[in-house]
């Protein structure tokens, strides 16, 4: 028999001992219509296949004791896309929301959002904010979801609210600095994420966090969203363990 070694996904035998994980992980979760596609199938029905995998990927992060998870769920350019598809995703987020709520609370995670949320249907918004207030003495797993989020957007928002606190003479123009305006992003209080992965071969960034991933490890996988296993979690974690981050300083 060949020995594949341990990064052979197919192989499914990936150890879940990491000698060092990352507090804060940010998804990209793309490829659900390719997915589809592939079999078929409306892009809708990729979405959904795509909620399994989030479903999968939360529970395990949590098992692992990830504190802070951020999906890539609606980005600010996906209104682009035909009406049927953005009414299909706001609908799955809804159905999301209601169905995975109480096991999310049981879980112990705390139910977040990003994004500028008042563009979202009401509904949407207001089971988002319902789901942020239940949970938000909860103490385990901060479950991050960006919903019409842009990171140029975030940071003309991170710009106005500080420029408003200018505008009060709380500051000078001196003063204005690198926290200052991470304080001011929708991510204010989360640690920038040590590892951001994007799933079916696209290998750009779409806008996402691109303030807070300014010193992230990257890590690109073929594997379509829906597909996205905890043995492919596992996988990330485990290259992520073997970089070497030197923030531009030496070993
Ligand atoms: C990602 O899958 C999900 C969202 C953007 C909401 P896509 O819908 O982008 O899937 P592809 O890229 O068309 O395969
Ligand atoms: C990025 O995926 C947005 C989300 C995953 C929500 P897209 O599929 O929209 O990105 P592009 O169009 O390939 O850059
Ligand atoms: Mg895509």
């Amino acid at each position: 028999m060949i020995y594949l070694g341990i990064f052979n996904r197919k192989q499914k035998k990936v150890d879940n001992k990491f000698s060092i994980i990352p507090s804060h992980i940010a998804i990209i979760m793309d490829g659900n219509g390719r997915w589809a596609k592939k079999r078929g199938l409306p892009r809708t029905l990729g979405h959904k296949a795509g909620v399994e995998a989030i479903r999968e990927i939360v529970k395990e992060c949590s098992k692992i004791g990830i504190e802070y998870l951020t999906f890539y769920a609606f980005s600010t350019e996906n209104w682009k896309r035909p009406q049927d598809e953005v009414n299909g995703l706001m609908k799955l987020l809804v159905q999301y929301l209601k169905g995975e709520f109480k096991e999310l609370d049981r879980n112990n995670v705390v139910i977040n959002y990003i994004g500028n949320i008042s563009k979202l249907p009401e509904i949407c918004q207001e089971e988002l904010i319902k789901a942020k207030n239940l949970t938000k003495n909860n103490t385990g797993l901060t479950l991050n979801l960006a919903l019409n989020y842009g990171g140029r957007d975030e940071i003309v928002y991170s710009f106005k609210n500080i420029l408003k606190a200018y505008d009060q003479g709380e500051f000078s123009i001196e003063e204005l600095n690198e926290e200052m305006i991470s304080n001011n992003l929708y991510t204010k209080g989360i640690p920038d994420p040590e590892l951001m992965i994007r799933t079916s071969g696209e290998e750009r960034l779409s806008n996402f966090l691109i303030w807070q991933l300014a010193y992230s490890e990257f890590y690109f996988t073929d594997v379509l969203w829906p597909d996205f296993k905890k043995d492919d979690l596992y996988l990330a974690l485990k290259t992520f363990e073997r970089r070497d981050r030197r923030f531009g300083g030496l070993k």
